[in-house]
């Protein structure tokens, strides 16, 4: 199944949940594949950190490349398809040759989670239609609401199943917030993930927060989401996990 994480704005959080979600559904056993979607500015590489793949999504034409050499299994523990971190590559391929690959796809892993990029454009949209479905990721703004509003009636029109929605980089009143949160967009809301600096604090050290302090509380709030996905037990303080 292919799950795109979009937005209506860049900043929110879609990167880093990908790339720990991807990490946190590996550890409970999943067969999951983490995917930059966003051709331009994929940031995947960047919050796994090294070592970087050597094919990008940008090959994936190019002569002798086959599809299941653009995947990578990162050492931190998860596959991914990664975006060229050279401006050279910037259009080496187009938003629209995503639909091409999308076949080979859904059938390299269980579940494929793609980072879509931050603005409502070409590229965004042919991510929403590769998707099965959709997880919009949303700060407690009006401003991501309403932008985040776009993205989901942009999925709509185009018939593609909207998940639900996350709430990212929440620091209070988290009752009134997944109120108004909904009210907004009027999905459901899958999880709310606290403000955490241990995020940012994390890419210091080139490492996704999930590995390098996975006690944080944005690391619990992902892995208690991810064990519902995974369908397995989670206990907060325990690192075995069961699979139901
Ligand atoms: N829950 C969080 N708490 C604190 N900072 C966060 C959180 N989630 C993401 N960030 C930070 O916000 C910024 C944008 O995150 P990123 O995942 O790149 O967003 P996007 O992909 O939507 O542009 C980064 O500096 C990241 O470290
Ligand atoms: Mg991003």
């Amino acid at each position: 199944m292919i799950i795109t994480v979009a937005s209506g704005k860049g900043g929110v959080g879609k990167s880093n949940f990908v790339a720990n979600l991807g990490l946190c559904l590996s550890d409970f056993g999943v067969d999951t594949l983490i995917v930059d979607g966003n051709l331009s500015n994929g940031d995947l590489s960047c919050i796994l950190g090294p070592p970087f793949p050597e094919r990008t999504i940008q090959d994936v034409f190019s002569d002798g490349v086959t599809f299941d050499d653009l995947v990578f299994t990162h050492p931190a523990g998860v596959k991914m398809i990664a975006s060229s971190l050279s401006a050279d590559d910037i259009e080496a391929i187009s938003p629209q040759n995503l639909w091409g690959v999308r076949t080979q796809l859904s059938k390299a892993a269980d579940i494929v989670l793609v980072d879509a990029p931050g603005t409502l454009g070409a590229n965004t949209l042919e991510t929403l239609k590769i998707a099965d479905r959709v997880i919009l990721v949303t700060t407690p703004e009006v401003t991501s609401f309403s932008n985040t509003l776009k993205t989901k009636m942009i999925a709509d029109k185009n018939g593609v199943e909207i998940f639900g929605t996350v709430l990212n980089k929440v620091r209070k009143n988290e009752k009134r917030v997944r109120r108004i949160a909904k009210e907004w967009l009027g999905t459901p809301l899958l999880c709310s993930l606290p403000y955490d600096n241990n995020v940012i604090k994390s890419s210091e050290y080139g490492r996704a927060v999930l590995r390098h302090k996975p006690r944080s509380a944005y690391s619990i709030g992902i892995r208690k989401f991810g064990a519902k996905l995974a369908n397995v037990t989670y206990k907060v303080g325990k690192r075995r996990s069961k699979r139901k």
